[in-house]
């Protein structure tokens, strides 16, 4: 590999002071902002690296086998390969899904289900990158907060690179299947009895204090990951940008990884437009798409709700990099309500696809704005599953069986739900039961 040509920069354009690789600091020592990893992509020929990606899916290396290392030249910080933490990600799906596509009001639709990492988030894609970098700055402890994702996957890749991994959890705010995860891959886990943006801000102050890396998405290291995301999207449509991309939005890293890959795949020549971009949040947990209406400054909703555990954050720390990334290409920031998010979900599932339910925020919002007028029913419209199915089974049961209520209490109704059916041990009832649902032919 070669020598880097990345710095860390402070994100604010009115700053822009520059900081070394090997820093060990995710906000600018000047104004605070967020930093970001500047690339110069200087001598980098775009043109043959449509080809250079492709031949590399059938090279049986470790860091060609991964969907996010294969691109590479898009991540030129590391400098030498036996750093890099693999288990190996990326490599998902596109699908073609027009039973969602008919429930939105388009004419099609596609997903990119990020659900079939190795820890089952998008969180994989952005995790190895960072974890890399934790093993070139000679790290031995990693840290994160997180709503669930975060965490199986910090925990998953610490174990792969041997160190250390402390995660930080809202007490009883979290998906089973994720803080099975985290227990599994060995992690010490730590649940504190507050919201995500408070032990945030705790955790910040404490990995600064103890020399722990922390792995939440202000480390910029990790949004260079997370830009896979989108390449690999736009490689498997043979570069044919869609009108719309659409993706849920909680502490808004992966929106701002998007935003940073599209635009760096356009300077690299390698699409010459860009889609718009629609963010989804939970109506309780919905700060981001106030700031969108009302403009100015980000208020942060104190007592953020929603049953989409992954998007319950009320003060999103990415938030400027979010708004900045929507703004360049004219997109949109929408929200829905609980009820809209349920349905949405066994929609995706009867498709044969299923996704956790901050990822059908999606689906939600894109029926919400082709309502609207906002989203034609032409358009192309591609839209990120962030998290699998079996992330949140307990709310799948819930819904199905009819008990799933609001965080307020009111009830949500199965609109497309599918309970169990019990039955004695009798042939005569059985054969009945399969007469009495047997599908028109
Ligand atoms: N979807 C899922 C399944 C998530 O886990 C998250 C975030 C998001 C969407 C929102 O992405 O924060 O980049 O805007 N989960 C984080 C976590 C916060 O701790 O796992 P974002």
């Amino acid at each position: 590999m070669t020598a880097s040509r990345s710095t860390l920069r402070c994100h604010d354009a009115n700053c822009r002071k520059r900081y070394e690789l090997s820093e060990v600091i995710y906000s600018c020592a000047t104004c605070g902002s967020l930093l970001e990893v500047f690339n110069s992509f200087d001598g980098v020929e775009g043109s043959g690296l449509r080809e250079l990606w492709q031949e590399r899916r059938l090279s049986r290396r470790r860091i060609d086998v991964s969907g996010v290392w294969r691109f590479r030249e898009m991540l030129p910080f590391v400098t030498d390969e036996r750093h890099i933490v693999t288990l190996p990600e990326g490599n998902t799906p596109l699908f073609e899904a027009p039973a969602a596509a008919a429930y939105a009001g388009l004419d099609g639709l596609q997903f990119k289900h990020q659900g079939y990492n190795p820890t089952a988030s998008f969180k994989d894609n952005g995790m190895t990158a960072g974890v890399t970098q934790a093993r070139v700055l000679g790290m031995q402890r990693v840290a994160c907060v997180s709503t669930g994702n975060t965490s199986a996957s910090m925990a998953a890749y610490a174990a792969a690179a041997d160190m250390q991994a402390v995660i930080f959890l809202p007490a009883g705010k979290i998906a089973y299947g994720k803080l099975a995860q985290a227990l599994e891959y060995g992690a010490l886990t730590i649940q504190v009895e507050a919201n995500f943006d408070r032990i945030l801000a705790l955790v910040r102050e404490l990995a600064v204090a103890l020399g722990i890396y922390v792995l939440n998405s202000v480390n910029p290291f990790r949004i260079e990951g997370q830009k896979s995301i989108v390449i690999e999207m736009l490689e498997q449509r043979g570069w044919r940008v869609p009108d719309w991309i659409v993706l849920p939005g909680g502490n808004l890293g992966n929106i701002s990884a998007l935003g940073k890959g599209l635009r760096e795949l356009r300077q690299l020549g390698l699409i010459d437009s860009l889609p718009r971009v629609a963010v989804i949040q939970a109506e309780g947990s919905a700060p981001f798409h106030a700031q969108f209406r009302d403009g100015g400054e980000l208020r942060a909703v104190r007592k953020p709700e929603t049953l989409a555990t992954a998007i319950r954050i009320g003060d999103p720390v990415s938030w400027r990099k979010a708004a900045f990334e929507v703004g360049t290409v004219h997109g949109v920031v929408e929200s829905v309500t609980e009820q809209e998010i349920a349905d949405a979900k066994a929609v995706i599932g009867r498709c044969g696809i299923g996704c956790e339910p901050a990822s059908a925020a999606t689906l939600a919002g894109i029926r919400k704005l082709v309502k609207a007028g906002a989203v034609k029913a032409s358009a192309e419209v591609a839209a990120i599953l962030t998290g699998h199915l079996l992330k949140d089974p307990d709310y799948v049961y819930r819904y199905h069986s009819g008990q799933l209520e609001t965080p307020s209490g009111q009830p949500i109704r199965a609109t497309f739900g599918n309970a169990p059916i019990t039955v004695g041990h009798d042939r005569g009832r059985i054969a009945e039961l399969l007469e009495r649902y047997a599908r028109p032919a």
